[in-house]
């Protein structure tokens, strides 16, 4: 990426939206040349894997990991890799909380789902190939910081938060709750695991990457990741309820349709836009520690609050 360019972008607030861009365009590349090829054998699966990893999506994981690498002095290049693999985890979910047996959804980032473009075992099997090309990338990729002991926290750190007391396990819960009465409590302990956990993992990456970063700063960014983690679960599930099919690029209104048990529809719309509105100050908050360098998540953080899709 051009670094002059993207300092000047991130300067103000109100150019975020192009540094954003950039770094979409970034992943893009990055990710391209990571997937194999589409003709290389079995042919169809690296197809539907490529199908369900480019061309879409906000790619606000990485956006944090390169927002956090700014604020800390990184090069976005530094931690492109890591970036990668937040990413393939987060598709492999999507994949996955798509299929009939979870979500049931025929819509993601604006095309047929994975299973409907192809088929049920062939989106099984993308989860299943992403899930260990994501941790292949933090064993050897040349581009991420060379040091054993790095490579190892960042493979520890995403595979904690993707595993059965991250991602994966909040999923099991939100299956579990559908058609149940949670309290909000309930809810946002699971909004922590099945969204949370991928979120907090993009910012606490990033910080691995800087040696010996002082205690108060990683807590700092912890806290802020913590925040912009459920508000961004409460955002999504006021979107579904808000939304439209077309903006989304997924089906809104499914959470009602599988009775899952909402922000929303605990404390009701106002209650939830208040909340994620205090979550996001909390976010801003955890920031102070680190001056103006935090500008970039500051400006992803109201990007993130402002959002449609
Ligand atoms: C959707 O995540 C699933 C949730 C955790 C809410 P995103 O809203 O980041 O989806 P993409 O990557 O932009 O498609
Ligand atoms: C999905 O939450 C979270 C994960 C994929 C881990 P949702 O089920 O609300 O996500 P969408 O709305 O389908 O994107
Ligand atoms: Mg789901
Ligand atoms: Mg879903
Ligand atoms: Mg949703």
């Amino acid at each position: 990426m051009n670094e002059r360019v993207e300092r000047e972008h991130t300067d103000g607030a109100a150019d975020f939206g192009a540094v954003f861009e950039s770094w979409r365009e970034h992943m893009e590349r990055a990710l391209a040349a990571r997937l194999p090829d589409a003709a290389t054998v079995p042919e169809r699966l690296h197809e539907a894997m490529r199908y369900s990893v480019l061309g879409g999506g906000k790619r606000i994981r990485p956006a944090l990991l390169f927002a956090t690498a700014r604020t800390l002095g990184l090069q976005a290049a530094e931690v492109e890799a890591a970036a990668c693999a937040i990413e393939l985890i987060h598709v492999y979910s999507l994949v996955h909380d798509d299929l009939p047996a979870m979500d049931d959804d025929d819509l993601r980032r604006g095309r047929p789902t994975c299973h409907k473009a192809f088929d049920e075992p062939t989106a099984i099997l993308v989860g299943d190939a992403l899930q260990p090309l994501a941790f292949q990338l933090l064993a050897r990729d040349p581009a991420l910081p060379a040091a054993p002991a790095i490579r190892l926290r960042l493979i520890d750190i995403l595979s904690e938060a993707s595993g059965s007391l991250g991602m994966a396990g909040g999923q099991a819960i939100d299956l579990a709750a559908e058609g149940q009465r949670l309290t909000i409590e309930q809810v946002e302990d699971l909004h922590a695991r099945k969204t949370g956990a991928l979120i907090r993992a993009s910012v606490l990456m990033a910080a691995e990457c800087v040696p010996d970063l002082p205690r108060p700063q990683y807590e700092a960014l912890a806290r802020f990741a913590a925040a912009i983690g459920l508000a961004f679960q409460i955002q999504d599930d006021l979107l579904d309820v808000l939304g439209d099919t077309a903006t989304l690029g997924k089906p809104a209104g499914a959470d009602r349709e599988h009775a899952k048990p909402t922000h929303p529809v605990i404390i009701g719309i106002e209650e939830s836009q208040i909340r994620v509105r205090m979550l996001h100050d909390q976010a801003l908050d955890a920031l102070a520690v680190f001056g103006e360098r935090a500008e970039p998540l500051r400006a992803l953080a109201n990007w993130l609050l402002s959002r449609r899709y």
